[in-house]
């Protein structure tokens, strides 16, 4: 599917430096999504847990477990796997963060913002 409106996050050599990072490309003065890079696959996600619809992250692109083994909502502690989003740990386990296409072109990673705002 054509991206309709692409929004440039980074690139993946900056996402490889950050581990994680959180991104606010609504400009609504909190990161809508998340993006990470597991087992050499990007993977983004919305900044919604699937318990209460709050952010997760604990400050400005704090989103991983202490061993940063998972992705964590710092708000009752569920965890979440990095590659699928699915909680394995925590109030809303079986659920999952809701995922976030991304595209890669030129070295720089894309997400759609048409899909973003209809998230
Ligand atoms: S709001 Fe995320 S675990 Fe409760």
């Amino acid at each position: 599917m054509a991206i309709q409106r692409p929004f440039r996050l980074c690139s993946l050599a900056e996402l490889q430096a950050r581990e994680v990072a959180g991104f606010d490309p609504l400009a609504r003065g909190r990161d809508a999504l998340l993006a990470l890079i597991s087992d050499e696959q990007v993977h983004a996600y919305l900044n919604r847990c699937p318990h209460e619809p709050v952010a997760m992250e604990y400050r400005k692109d704090k989103f991983l477990s202490g061993k940063r083994q998972h992705i964590m909502c710092f708000a009752h502690g569920a965890r979440f796997e990095k590659d699928t989003g699915l909680c394995i740990h925590g109030p809303c386990l079986g659920k999952s963060l809701q995922r976030i296409t991304t595209h890669i072109q030129d070295g720089d990673i894309y997400i759609d913002l048409e899909e973003l705002i209809q998230a």
